[in-house]
């Protein structure tokens, strides 16, 4: 099954017979129709991998964060083109994925020129890949201008003869894919190998609402350590006003004894939730406060708020949200993580490019913000992410059935690396909030309207 091959398959209308036989992968067809301009979209590519080589970081320097954040962004950029290669069932692709791509590229763009006004000596780095970009964003308005005349066809029954051909690959592939890349020991747990599960998984009474969040308090006051809490983002999919509290996990799954604790009467108003990461940690909610860069503390006895502001240029109401080709996640420009040592949130400013930012939240009353660590993670590059002693996670869409953590950054040696391959199986196609709890060692995850756990494998 040459690579040239599957283009044509997914890129042009065609007709044509095929043959799916055991694994010879055999697939035989007639194009009607003028090809695509493979060849060119094959010359982005190559000039993208040109541009990643280019780009090479020496030290682990402020500017050579920035290099390695371009780094990926360039990698992204090549990796999207591979999906609208592939084309998966969502008909994502087509005009619309081109214009991403080119958006893509404009932003890559605008960071070059950033990087090539602060420093002179990164001056021969930056050229090359300047003029490569240049290059890159001509082809890409042609093709988007060939895609415009020749809209892509989408056939069922060439649907269904590419999975199968992607299933025959992947069963040829099976043998020799690469053991996932771990990360070395902490907190006296091992590394992270996999994600086993969902554990649960089930829908809760409000079966309607698509954006939430739940799980147990990471630091629970005694008597508290069976509780559960779930929060829904009950106006526009963005803004909560209330938490609802049940016993146990089965009282939780069966909707029976609910306790509803409001954090004002309205929604959305000043200091109520908005978006959906949030966490539960020494009897009190930590979210993002309703239009505004700041941190709210919501105590779940005294009902009082107390905030604690993020730097004011600090991305929310939708400037940095998670997202993938296909989608943003809406109003997830705060997250916020527990792990062993407490509770983190993770932003992204404008000063650092959009990127991730981690700083760890001290839970005193008011919070105030501590350690802060700056990444070269892209914040829409990512879906969601989770901290594990100390070890931020990130996690990207693959497809409708996997979620992969692909990112790390270790706050104790600022050691990050791109290349976990750790996969997730989901049950929805959406994942909007995702957190791990130091207590049990299980991600909490809401997707689409559903609660699942998934149980964190250490080696
Ligand atoms: C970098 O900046 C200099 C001077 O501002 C400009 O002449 C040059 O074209 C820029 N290079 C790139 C690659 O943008
Ligand atoms: C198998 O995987 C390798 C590495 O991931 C890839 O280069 C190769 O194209 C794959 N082969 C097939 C038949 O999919
Ligand atoms: C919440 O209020 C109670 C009662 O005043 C207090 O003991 C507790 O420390 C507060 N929690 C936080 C996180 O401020
Ligand atoms: C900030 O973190 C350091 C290191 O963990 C800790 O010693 C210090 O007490 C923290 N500061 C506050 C205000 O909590």
């Amino acid at each position: 099954m040459s690579q040239s091959i599957f283009i044509l398959l997914i890129l042009i209308p065609l007709t044509f017979t095929q043959s799916v036989r055991g694994k010879d992968c055999v697939c035989d067809l007639k194009n009607s129709d003028p090809a695509f301009p493979e060849k060119k979209l094959k010359n982005v590519e190559t000039s993208a991998l040109q541009c990643t080589r280019t780009i090479t970081s020496e030290k682990m320097t402020d500017l050579d964060r920035l290099m390695l954040g371009l780094q990926q962004r360039v990698k992204q950029v090549e990796e999207n083109v591979i999906v609208l290669e592939k084309e998966d069932d969502r008909n994502l692709y087509g005009a619309v994925s081109l214009r991403i791509i080119e958006l893509e590229i404009a932003e890559i763009q605008d960071l070059l020129n950033k990087l090539n006004r602060t420093t002179q000596n990164y001056h021969h780095l930056s050229v090359q890949p300047a003029a490569q970009l240049e290059v890159m964003k001509d082809k890409m308005a042609e093709l988007e201008k060939f895609d415009n005349m020749q809209v892509i066809k989408t056939n069922r029954e060439n649907e269904r003869v590419k999975r199968d051909l992607e299933q025959c690959k992947e069963e040829l592939n099976a043998t020799t894919a690469a053991p996932p890349t771990v990360l070395p020991a902490r907190c006296g747990l091992g590394r992270v190998v996999s994600v086993a599960g969902p554990r649960t998984y089930s829908l809760t009474v409000f079966t309607s609402y698509t954006y939430g969040a739940w799980g147990r308090d990471a630091q629970p006051a005694p008597g508290d350590e069976n509780k559960y809490w779930l929060v829904v983002l009950s106006t526009s999919n963005v803004y909560g006003n209330f938490i609802r509290q049940y016993g146990t996990l089965s009282t939780l799954l069966l909707g029976i004894g609910p306790k509803d604790t409001y954090i004002s009467s309205t929604n959305p108003t000043t200091n109520t939730i908005q978006g959906p990461n949030m966490v539960m940690y020494g009897n009190a909610l930590y979210y993002n406060c309703y239009n505004t860069y700041s941190v709210c503390q919501f105590n779940m006895t005294t009902r009082a708020v107390s905030t604690v502001a993020l730097p004011k240029d600090t991305g929310y109401s939708n400037k940095f949200p998670f997202a993938h080709l296909a989608a943003t996640y809406a109003y997830t420009d705060m997250d916020f993580a527990t792990d062993e040592s407490g509770v983190y949130v993770i932003y992204a400013t404008t000063s650092n490019f959009g990127n991730v930012i981690i700083s760890k939240v001290e839970t005193s009353n008011p919070p105030v913000l501590n350690q802060t660590w700056s990444t070269s993670l892209h914040k829409r590059t990512a879906t969601n992410t989770f901290m594990v002693c100390g070890v931020l996670y990130a996690t990207r869409y693959l497809d409708q059935e996997t979620e992969e953590i692909f990112y790390s950054y270790d706050t104790k040696t600022k050691e990050e690396r791109f290349d976990l391959k750790i996969n997730i199986k989901k049950m929805q196609t959406n994942i909007q909030f995702l957190n791990y709890d130091p207590r049990d060692h299980l991600l909490y995850v809401y997707s689409d309207a559903y609660i699942l756990t998934y149980e964190l494998i250490f080696q």
